[in-house]
């Protein structure tokens, strides 16, 4: 996601800020912006792209001063643009704010403001805070306290870092759901939404918490609430980590720290989509671009994210009653498709700007048909083609398997469903509150799956010498199985092929002996007791069986590889049990020595055919 930095120190911080956004590039970006503080005037330089282009930049404008703060970009709300690109001020330029986060009511108090008569100059949600401070500060409040009284208004996620040409030598900063912690150098302090920003200048650190502001000057930091402003005393912790185990959080591999990241990304797509406390799905947007008579959705995607449109079949075609056909994009732009009038064209990709992806994008534009992504990267090629995109809000993904962008997938596509089932009016309110029930609870589900690591530890330390796999899994579960055997032959390079489980007989079970293990995907479904038949079939000819499932007691007496998932409606599934495969794969390509974040002939992003 984005990237903050902040310093306060007696020397020149332009160069220290540059190179603090350097050691936060790894989080991925689309702009970079910084401010310093000088002879009472705020000096702001903001470029797109690259960090060297804000390099080339400075070097025609340079800027100098002893307090600064230096943001990294990933767009959320607006394209990527130099006035889109942090900081931003207010409407008198007194302050100026880095941002990470998402301000949920950032609509409703812009609206406000506009009504104050500030003029805004961006299209983010950022720009509400820097307007707001100075909106306080304007009404006679102090610096400290107009960003207090701000973040009182503030709904959403925010880790901020405030300056003020008023009081120089000081930073402001304030963390809500969003990481920022605070380094302690030699005569200077840092803020930064992660450590390796400073890590070079200083490992003692002190971590804010949720609600809790930092005063931060070169020779103290003072530290309060923002609910009521008491002061509070915090510790500073030491870190031993080099820069690049800070960069993975001290995970040994991106993938790793990618699968942990999902249950967050859960927890932001759908805090995306409902106000806090509140049922009501808020997508105007959907609401706007798909009318109720919609018959028929095309789905177009490739690799995982195709793997993602299957499960989205299921999903939507049971939830919103329209039929769904999936095609992978490279198929789908040499035949004639049938799009009809009362089509939508749904691009789904992590990157946007996978070829073949943007390729069948541009075909049904060109014949005037709708099309609208479900996409990671807010301005990507895909993007700019679509009337409408839903973004998944996954930050960057950097391990080439894709982890966390199928599971923001998918949490998008639930939501998608469940409005036009809505907005066709098949979804009656007691179903929609299941609905609802069930996507609140699978973050905490997610997180329980995601502890119990040991037993998927043990499958890989027996299975890694194998050469070939099948992976089964029956209806909402059989992309699942075809993304369990993806993951495993990207990274651990094992054969592996995923059938659905009633097309065992027709093929497969001739491949199967001892030297052939199967991987089942078998929660509680209609089609369950089908399944465990085919565990039997897979036994009587010496196959191994590992089986997913959240019905461990029906299959004790076949198999010893059990791992179990939470209960869960078989519908809402696909998260819960895609999970356990990823770790099963990243492990199985640990054991086997694999190059896990960069597999063999694989790239993040296919931009050409
Ligand atoms: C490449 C990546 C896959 C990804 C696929 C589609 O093959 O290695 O991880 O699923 O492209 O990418 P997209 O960005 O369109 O989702």
């Amino acid at each position: 996601m984005c990237g903050i930095v902040g310093i306060v120190s007696s020397r020149d911080v332009v160069g220290v800020l540059v190179n603090g956004l350097k050691m936060l590039e790894y989080r991925g970006y689309d702009s970079a912006g910084i401010a310093a503080v000088n002879g009472g005037e705020i000096l702001i330089e903001r470029n797109i792209g690259k960090i060297a282009n804000l390099e080339d930049l400075l070097a025609k404008h340079p800027i100098s001063g002893n307090t600064g703060i230096a943001h990294t970009r990933w767009a959320t709300h607006g394209v990527p643009s130099v006035n889109n690109a942090h900081p931003h001020t207010d409407q008198s330029s007194v302050v100026c704010l880095v941002h990470n986060g998402i301000i949920e009511n950032y609509q409703v108090l812009k609206d406000k403001l506009i009504a104050e008569g500030i003029a805004f100059q961006s299209e983010t949600d950022t720009e509400v805070i820097s307007q707001l401070i100075g909106f306080y500060l304007k009404n006679g409040t102090g610096f400290e306290e107009a960003v207090r009284q701000a973040c009182c208004d503030l709904e959403g996620s925010y880790a901020l870092a405030v300056l003020s040409k008023n009081e120089t030598g000081k930073i402001v900063a304030v963390r809500n759901q969003t990481p920022l912690c605070i380094g302690l150098g030699k005569d200077e302090n840092f803020v930064a939404s992660d450590i390796t920003a400073f890590l070079e200048h200083t490992k003692e650190v002190i971590y804010l918490n949720d609600g809790e502001i930092a005063v931060v000057t070169r020779d103290d930091v003072k530290f309060r609430t923002v609910k009521d402003g008491n002061e509070l005393d915090k510790q500073a912790v030491h870190i031993s980590w080099d820069v690049e185990e800070a960069q993975k959080a001290g995970y040994p591999h991106y993938m790793l720290k990618e699968i942990n990241q999902q249950p967050l990304i859960l927890v932001d797509v759908l805090r995306g989509r409902f106000r806090v406390g509140e049922d009501e799905l808020e997508m105007p947007d959907v609401e706007e671009f798909v009318t109720p008579d919609i018959d028929h959705i095309n789905i177009v995607a490739c690799g995982t994210s195709w793997h993602a449109s299957l499960v989205g079949k299921f999903i939507i075609e049971a939830i919103a009653r329209v039929h769904v056909s999936v095609d992978y994009a490279s198929e789908f732009r040499y035949r004639s498709p049938m799009v009809d009038d009362n089509s939508i064209t749904l691009a789904i990709t992590q990157s946007g700007e996978t070829a073949d992806t943007l390729a069948a994008v541009r075909m049904v534009q060109d014949l005037g048909r709708k099309t609208m992504s479900i996409c990671n990267v807010v301005g990507s090629s895909i993007t700019r083609h679509c009337g409408l995109n839903l973004y998944t809000q996954a930050g960057p993904e950097i391990s080439v398997a894709s982890t966390k962008a199928f599971t923001s997938q998918l949490a998008t596509i639930y939501l998608l469903a469940i409005k036009i089932g809505i907005m066709r009016g098949v979804l009656d309110d007691s179903l929609f509150q299941h609905y609802l029930r069930e996507l609140r609870a699978l973050p905490r589900k997610l997180t329980s799956v995601l502890e119990n690591v040991e037993e998927l530890k043990r499958w890989a330390k027996y299975f890694q010498k194998k050469q070939n796999f099948l992976f089964l899994g029956r209806g909402v579960n059989y992309p699942v199985a075809l993304e369990g055997a993806l993951k495993l032959k990207e990274i651990s390079y094992i054969h592996a092929e995923g059938y659905p489980a009633g097309e065992m007989k027709h093929g497969p079970i001739a491949l199967i002996d001892d030297e052939f293990p199967t991987v089942i995907v078998a929660p509680a479904s209609a089609t369950f007791d089908k399944v465990k038949a085919n565990l039997e079939e897979i036994l009587a000819r010496d196959g191994d069986v590992l089986v997913i499932t959240n019905q461990p007691d029906e299959f004790r007496r076949y198999t010893p590889f059990i791992f179990t998932i939470p209960e869960v409606d078989e519908l809402f599934s696909p998260i819960l049990t895609t999970a356990p495969l990823q770790l099963f794969a990243y492990y199985t390509a640990l054991r086997r020595g694999c190059h896990i974040d960069q597999p063999r002939n694989l790239a993040k992003s296919v931009v050409v055919e």
